[in-house]
């Protein structure tokens, strides 16, 4: 573990402590702060009256149950997500308002809008489809789609008749979806002939094929939201809009049990490998509905917008649902923010009146540095909550945030989370505050955070350390890694044993129990949001065979928070050239995907190694921060590091 940031005893940012106004506050699910208190002295209880909200086939008998990494919620419960999404909706008479708004990229085409029932018949009829290619209940799914309302359809689907889904990012490479498809051992794979990104039609059916190779995947079913000029394989290859139209919607929802897997998303963790976070039925669907509803200030007519891919945990829990179980409009953009031009963010508020806006702190600071015209331009006044997540926001960005898009009005909402917790953990609510940038906020009632040292003791408040999150677990914290539940123990339940999660972030408390996170402590970055694990990109570069050797670290970046920069050892007799970075760089997009392209990669001839041959990283990190190396003593080539510190002019 590295060491968490120091803590500033005299905190210059403490002027700028914003409380909600008093229209918030009454408006506000939630505005009174004993709830925290309340929550405290009984977590189970809290919960299981949150899960009152919900519509459950069978009551639980219990409401938490707790044994090491096997804990258990709402224990003897009947539920479906599918069924609490949109059929709960439709039988309370609100079957005609607007469950999901898509806005495609091209600005000519129309953007589709499409009601709860009418969302409810896709899904039952794409459920169907499902079960005639053979998918039961408990058998895994894969979904590589687009920014397109089929990928909420396809896991809507997915969890209306039991089966776990395990969605891949498009911007995936192939090799990262076989990866997936392999672990998951998903037989029907959902994925499109492409879509629109930079006003460029990309080809994601080309991936799909090369992807499913050596997979389980037997059966593809492919959404035309292109031109459909795709090359199909006979037998393996299906065409979405075919399969739908003769599907009935008559497709009643499985009744999970409350601990049955829901989904599988992947994860970077520490090393190479990506982990299949698993979630069950039960506690994801409490835990996300409401924080949705509190977190977000979900109330009828409501048109909220987040803009995370449904690849991520965010998309899955706050664009698909956590705003479907609450019974608003969740809104979906296709392609990206700077297409036709610098204001379409904005444009697209405009246009639908967007009430909640939820973004990542490099969407922010990107749109800080394209300039105040873009959003001057459009008016913004719809808005009356913003949220962030991903990464710790910095000050300027926050700012910029509230004043500029909020207009001084909205309360900025920084949520705390991992893909691990399923929603939100720690954040300030609308209605009580106070929103400080940079600081997250409390822990959810009913969610119990401690600060603590290596040694596993709480920290005094204004002390860095790390946050742990303690039992009676939150409902939706994961309930394994698929397929390998020794590495979940190791990871998560080793560091501060069985009863307190290790959330590999580093963190300091106020005396008023604000959270303020200030970064992982292991070797997982973000990179613009998306978390990727250095050893990840070593082993994607690894792979080209003029490599001999390689180590990845983290960099700080402007705008996209964090980037990986590569140290890289040819093999003998290889030299190096521009042609060769390129040629690397190739490797990472083929084996990761864009997002895993390093930002520099440095020739070296030597890296410093401990006695046993161990690749010091924490020196490299250093030396491309400009901080301090700290002590060399325990280097079997100390003298490679002035050697790196002339090549890379480091001046720490
Ligand atoms: C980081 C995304 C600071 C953190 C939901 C965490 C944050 C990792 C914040 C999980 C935030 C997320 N402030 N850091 N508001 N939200 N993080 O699994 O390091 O993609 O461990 O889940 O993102 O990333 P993941």
């Amino acid at each position: 573990m590295s060491e968490a940031i120091k803590w500033v005893k005299k905190d210059p940012l403490k002027e700028n402590v914003f409380w909600p106004n008093e229209a918030m506050k009454e408006r506000a699910w939630v505005s009174d702060e004993s709830i925290y208190a309340e929550a405290k002295a009984d977590p189970e209880g809290f919960w299981a009256r949150q899960a009152e909200e919900l519509h459950w086939s069978k009551h639980w008998d219990k409401a938490y149950e707790f044994a090491p990494q096997n804990y258990k919620w709402f224990v003897g419960g009947k539920l479906n997500l599918s069924y609490n999404s949109l059929d709960r909706h439709i039988e309370a008479g609100h079957g005609d308002r607007i469950a999901l708004i898509w806005e495609p990229e091209p600005v000519d085409e129309e953007a589709v809008k499409l009601t709860y029932k009418e969302l409810h018949r896709l899904v039952s009829k794409l459920a169907n489809v499902l079960k005639g290619l053979g998918v039961q209940k408990g058998d895994r799914v894969g979904i590589y789609l687009p920014m397109i309302p089929e990928a909420v359809i396809a896991m809507q689907a997915c969890a209306r008749i039991g089966a776990p889904h395990s969605v891949v990012f498009s911007a995936f490479s192939p090799d990262s979806l076989r990866d997936r498809m392999i672990d998951a051992g998903a037989k029907v794979l959902i994925t499109a002939d492409g879509y629109y990104r930079r006003g460029k039609a990309i080809n994601l059916k080309k991936n799909a094929d090369a992807g499913i190779q050596g997979t389980p995947v037997e059966k593809v079913v492919v959404v035309k939201r292109l031109d459909g000029s795709v090359p199909m394989e006979a037998e393996r290859d299906l065409w979405y809009h075919e399969l739908i139209e003769g599907a009935s919607a008559e497709c009643p929802a499985e009744q999970m049990d409350s601990e049955d897997l829901a989904f599988l998303l992947y994860t970077s963790g520490t090393t190479g490998e990506p982990k299949g976070i698993m979630h069950t039925t039960g506690g994801y669907a409490v835990q996300s509905y409401i924080t949705a509803k509190w977190d977000f200030d979900l109330h009828e007519g409501d048109v909220y917008w987040c803009t995370a891919d449904v690849g991520w945990i965010t998309g899955h829990t706050y664009i698909n649902y956590g705003p479907l179980m609450n019974g608003v409009t969740s809104v979906m953009y296709e392609g990206s923010p700077d297409t036709p031009d610098c204001g379409r963010m904005w444009a697209i508020i405009e246009k639908h009146k967007i009430t909640q806006l939820y973004t990542a702190p490099t969407a922010i600071r990107m749109f800080l540095k394209w300039g105040d015209e873009w959003p001057a331009k459009h008016d913004l006044s719809s808005l009356r909550l913003l949220g962030t997540v991903g990464e710790p926001i910095n000050v300027d960005a926050w700012m910029w945030y509230f004043k500029k898009i909020g207009g001084g009005r909205c309360p900025i909402i920084d949520t705390w989370w991992q893909t691990e917790s399923g929603a939100t953990l720690v954040n300030s609510l609308p209605g009580i505050g106070p929103f400080i940038p940079t600081i997250a906020g409390r822990p959810f009632p009913g969610v119990i955070g401690r600060i603590l040292d290596a040694g596993g003791s709480p920290v005094p408040a204004g002390e860095g350390g790390y946050l742990s999150i303690v039992s009676p677990f939150p409902p939706a914290l994961t309930r394994g890694i698929y397929g390998d539940m020794e590495r979940f123990k190791a990871q998560y339940y080793t560091e501060y044993g069985p009863e307190r999660y290790f959330t590999s972030d580093g963190a300091r408390v106020d005396e008023m129990g604000n959270i303020r996170i200030t970064g992982r402590v292991d070797d997982v970055m973000n990179v613009a949001g998306h978390r990727l694990a250095t050893a990840e990109v070593e082993s994607a570069l690894a792979q080209n065979d003029k490599v001999s050797e390689v180590a990845v670290v983290s960099r700080p970046h402007d705008l996209k928070g964090e980037v990986p920069v590569a140290f890289v050892l040819l093999k003998a007799g290889v030299a190096h050239s521009d042609e060769i970075r390129k040629e690397l760089m190739g490797t990472v997009t083929t084996v990761i995907g864009p997002t895993g392209r390093p930002d520099e990669i440095i020739f070296v001839d030597d890296v410093p190694k401990t006695r046993s041959g161990k690749i010091m990283r924490r020196v490299l990190k250093a030396l491309v921060r400009n901080e301090p190396v700290g002590d060399l003593t325990t280097l079997q080539n100390a003298e490679s590091v002035d050697h790196l510190k002339e090549m890379i002019g480091y001046s720490g």
